[in-house]
């Protein structure tokens, strides 16, 4: 596991570019198990969990060449529906592979993912979803068998919880249930769940309601080959923005998608940070104080989003006054607070809220990263701190954020990467 050593305070500069949504890419490419023809996916992020995807694909025997953001996957002539232990380990979005798999071949095999840093991850409501389907599902020395057993003519599957994950295995391994009516109740509502249907739809599926709380599925007997660009990455992007507000900086964020990032606008926008030459695709950030104080809710989208709450804990953690964060998605990621209280951070945690209590200065330290977006708020906490910053066990940030220590440099960083 590497280091990145960062020189503080940085005010960053300049302009960045925001790649592929790695959480749409990652569904989408589980989906092309669906397919007897050729997709290609354009927008594609070089991170580490979608090669491990690919490798995933590649063990059901799929042909994958990816090169320059651009995914071309061929059928399996002879294909593998027993995706081993090593790979299904390493990321829980591999999971979402045996649902189109056994939709596909009838029965197929994926370990139970592991849990992570910042839960246990259950798969209930996906088990739940895919029997309600039609399918069986044994689980046997931590491997998860579904078979399926009858043709279901109309089903309506209510979610306990609005799960993004269940609600994309589920509408993926519906969309091929030829003269299935699924109806998805308490769906997911993130952008990453209509961008997988624009892409099944593409291919022939028949999805209506994508992006809102009730999805219909009619499933269809086969899909078509296609050609699709995945969306950017509002979770980059929205780090980004943070970053340059979190170190008074001034800078360009471009080939993002504003319309997914309204519900952090308004809490930045709260704290006094500037948002302009707003369009579709770019936005200019910038910030000359230390920010006012917020309250914020972390909900399911179109709330504020999780995978942004350790950032903004940073980035409040210089507010003048204090702020308080309530975590509705993962009560106990919040292991990113103790590391961020080594740079000085005032902050407690009780009863699934941070209360942040602003100082006016961080200093550099040695810290270490739980998790991939705990990792982002340790660098941003290192870019607003005055001295050096080591995070250690930082590999993990290269899953979710394509060439980041190139693209803080370009926005002024003093930042290296250390094996
Ligand atoms: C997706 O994870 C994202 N990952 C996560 O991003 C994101 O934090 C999360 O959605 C919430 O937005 C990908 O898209 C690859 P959930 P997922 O199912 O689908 C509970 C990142 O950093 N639950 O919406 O696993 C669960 O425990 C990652 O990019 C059940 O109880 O999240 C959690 O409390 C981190 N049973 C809540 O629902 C289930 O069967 C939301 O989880 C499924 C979920």
């Amino acid at each position: 596991m590497g280091s990145l050593i960062i020189e503080g305070p940085a005010k960053l500069s300049g302009a960045v570019k925001i790649s592929g949504s790695k959480n749409s890419a990652l569904p989408i490419l589980a989906a092309t198990l669906l397919f007897d023809e050729r997709v290609i996916l354009e927008n594609i992020p070089d991170l580490m969990d979608i090669h491990t995807m690919i490798e995933i694909l590649s063990a059901a025997r799929c042909k994958v060449i990816f090169s320059n953001g651009v995914a071309t996957i061929d059928p399996p002539t002879n294909p593998n529906t027993d995706i081993p232990y090593e790979l299904v380990r390493k990321m829980r979005a591999s999971f979402n592979v045996l649902g189109p798999l056994a939709a596909k071949f009838q029965k197929a095999s994926v370990s139970l993912p592991g849990g992570c840093s910042i839960g246990v991850r259950p798969v209930d409501y996906h088990l739940e979803g895919l029997q309600k389907l039609g399918f069986s599902t044994n689980i046997e020395h931590g491997i998860v068998t579904a078979k399926l057993e009858k043709k279901v003519d109309e089903v309506i599957i209510s979610l306990p919880f609005p799960s993004v994950g269940a609600t994309e295995h589920i509408m993926t391994t519906a969309a091929i249930l030829d003269g299935t009516h699924t109806i998805i109740e308490n769906a997911a509502m993130e952008p990453e769940i209509e961008d997988l249907a624009i892409f099944l739809n593409q291919a022939g599926c028949k999805i209506l309601g994508a992006g809102t709380r009730r999805i219909e599925v009619f499933g269809v007997k086969k899909v078509y080959g296609c050609v699709h660009r995945i969306i950017p990455d509002r979770i980059e992007a929205g780090t980004y923005i943070i970053a340059i507000a979190a170190t008074m900086g001034d800078a360009l964020v471009e080939n993002l998608n504003v319309s997914h990032l309204i519900s952090l606008f308004d809490v930045l926008r709260s704290s006094k940070v500037n948002l302009s030459q707003i369009c579709e695709d770019k936005v200019r950030v910038s910030m000359n104080q230390r920010p006012d104080p917020v309250k914020i809710q972390v909900t399911p989208y179109p709330g504020f989003p999780t995978d942004l709450q350790p950032q903004i804990i940073a980035f409040l953690s210089r507010a003048q006054g204090t702020s308080t964060v309530t975590e509705t998605v993962f009560k106990s990621r919040f292991q990113h607070v103790d590391e961020l209280r080594r740079f000085g951070a005032r902050i407690e945690v009780s009863d699934g809220t941070a209360i942040v209590h602003g100082v006016e200065k961080l200093s550099g330290t040695q810290v270490s990263a739980t998790d991939l977006r705990a990792a982002a708020a340790l660098v941003i906490a290192g870019l607003m701190a005055n001295g050096t910053t080591l995070i250690s066990e930082v590999d993990q940030i290269f899953r979710g954020y394509e060439k980041v220590v190139e693209k803080l440099s370009s926005l002024s960083a003093v930042i290296q990467y250390r094996e």
